[in-house]
């Protein structure tokens, strides 16, 4: 299976995240902020998709512009797992709520989104990125919980590696 972690970072927090999983997974990356058009999420079967959250519950802003490719993709029959980075202090309201901006859009396309994660161990007021219970993908606080960031990315891989198992 071809596997590819696409990224949008600011002040490179979901980039030092992404190259973590990157390297558990060993998967291609992109920075979605380098990217001219959407052609590369073609190439692979499973995406895996990483944003921060700004203003409020919003995407980092080059995934705002990349968000256009996301629509404009045929994401029918592939795998996608989704990670974001917020602060549960600072804003917690809106706690990594632009990950759900994303799961949205690729369940509409048809995607099949695994690697829910248990919202344990965190303290936040809301977050659009609770489903069930659950965060719709891995949520991670490198302003709050950074000691915690290694540690998740290692069990989140592990269990969407049982999930790509039971999905084959
Ligand atoms: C102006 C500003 C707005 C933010 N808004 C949110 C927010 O709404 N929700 C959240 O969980 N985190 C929010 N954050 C925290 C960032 O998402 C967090 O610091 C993250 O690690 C940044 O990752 P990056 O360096 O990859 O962009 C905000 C941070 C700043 C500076």
């Amino acid at each position: 299976m071809k596997i590819a972690v696409f990224y949008g970072s600011t002040n490179g927090n979901t980039a030092d995240a992404a190259l973590k999983i990157q390297k558990h997974l060993n998967t291609d990356i992109y920075d979605v902020g380098k990217l001219k058009n959407g052609d590369d999420l073609a190439k692979y079967d499973m995406l895996i998709l990483g944003t921060s959250t700004w203003y409020d519950g919003d995407l980092q802003d080059d995934w705002d512009s990349f968000m256009s490719h996301l629509k404009s993709a045929d994401l029918s029959g592939k795998i996608v797992a989704l990670f974001g980075l917020g602060d549960q202090e600072g804003y917690g309201s809106d706690f990594v709520s632009g990950m759900r901006l994303i799961y949205d859009t690729v369940v509409e396309k048809g995607a099949k989104v695994i690697g829910a994660w248990e919202d344990k161990g965190y303290s936040y007021d809301s977050s659009a990125s609770v489903i069930d219970g659950k965060f719709v993908g891995l949520a991670l606080d490198e302003d709050n919980q950074s000691e915690l960031t290694d540690s998740r990315i290692a069990t989140w891989c592990e269990q969407l590696n049982t999930s790509l198992k039971e999905c084959a």
